[in-house]
């Protein structure tokens, strides 16, 4: 789908995307280049990373990939200098690389909480601190006089409750957080913006073919606003926004791109039957108002 915004509200940035080889983090690296920004992506498979990396080339935008794991610092800090080296600054970060399984809180073992908390928070932040004195107003090879953005991608599921998630929950409410505060220490601090994108069901994407396998029929989204699945596109786009100078107020926000699905309950009443019943209770409820005896009338 054709972008609406202009091609050069990116123009000269250089950005570094976590996860920006596969589902949603290429979607934005593409993006991000189409409208000007040079692009350096960090996956933990080479050869998506080097797929990615082609396929941005080949459509004309400047691109350099790296192997890493967010969960290793020493990784997180080699890919920032690669970065910075190859392109000479940094100025946006996407935080987009993610773990997901569905399972029960029962059958999931501490270890696995504790790899989706790794890979989710614990990386997010790591990658934020390793980016720091690149992103920050001033920082080298930065001529601009603001600081520099940072994305995450977060999810909706600890807006309630989510079952068989609790270590998705867990770790995404944590990047929420880490939104937050660092939108406060270093927008105060640094004039850096921190911003997050929590995505609902977008198609296309391993989390979606995880979190809905395509053995679980689920047709019950009558009652869902919106309901269809979104996408890449729409992540893309709001991240384009964020990114760019339209976004230059916005700070510590994590906007949801869901259609408004996590709002969703199930219908108590059809509409017609409201119409009727709500009339008839309001004539009693006159008649007699809750509280009096009839005979009292
Ligand atoms: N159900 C229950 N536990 C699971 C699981 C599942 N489906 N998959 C992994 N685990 C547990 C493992 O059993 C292990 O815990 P243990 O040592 O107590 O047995 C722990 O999680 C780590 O698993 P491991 O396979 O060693 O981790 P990994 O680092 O190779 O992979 C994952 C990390 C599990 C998050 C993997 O799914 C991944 O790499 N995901 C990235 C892509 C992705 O999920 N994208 C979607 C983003 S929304």
């Amino acid at each position: 789908m054709e972008s609406p915004f202009k091609a050069d509200v990116l123009k000269g940035k250089v950005a570094l995307l976590t996860g920006g080889g596969s589902g949603i983090g290429f979607e934005i690296s593409t993006e991000f280049g189409k409208h000007g920004a040079s692009i350096a992506i960090m996956g933990r498979r080479k050869n998506v990373v080097d797929e990615a990396v082609s396929a941005l080339k080949s459509a004309g935008i400047p691109a350099v990939g790296f192997e890493g794991d967010v969960r290793r610092q020493e990784d997180a800090e080699r890919v920032v200098e690669a970065t910075v080296k190859h392109f000479g600054k940094l100025d946006i970060l996407v935080n987009a690389a993610a773990g997901n399984f569905l399972v029960s809180a029962e059958d999931l073992s501490p270890n696995g909480f504790k790899t989706v908390m790794d890979i989710d928070s614990v990386g997010t932040f790591t990658m934020c601190h390793e980016a720091l004195k690149y992103l920050k107003k001033g920082g080298p090879g930065r001529n601009s006089s603001t600081g520099g953005f940072i994305l995450n991608i977060s999810a909706t599921l600890h807006y309630t409750a989510s079952w068989y998630q609790i270590h998705v929950s867990a770790a995404k409410a944590a990047v929420d957080a880490l939104t937050r505060n660092l939108a406060l220490e270093w927008g105060t601090d640094y004039d850096i913006r921190v911003n997050g994108i929590a995505p609902g069901p977008i198609g296309e994407t391993t989390g979606l073919s995880k979190l809905m396998p395509q053995e679980i029929n689920n047709t019950a989204t009558d009652h869902l606003p919106l309901y269809n699945v979104g996408e890449k596109w729409d992540i893309a786009m709001a991240a384009v926004y964020l990114a760019s100078n339209a976004g230059k107020y916005i700070n510590g926000t994590t906007m949801i791109i869901d259609g408004g699905l996590w709002l969703s309950k199930p219908r108590q009443l059809p509409k017609e039957a409201v119409k009727q019943v709500s009339r008839t209770v309001e004539k009693r409820s006159r008649a007699a108002p809750a509280g009096v005896p009839t005979s009292k009338l």
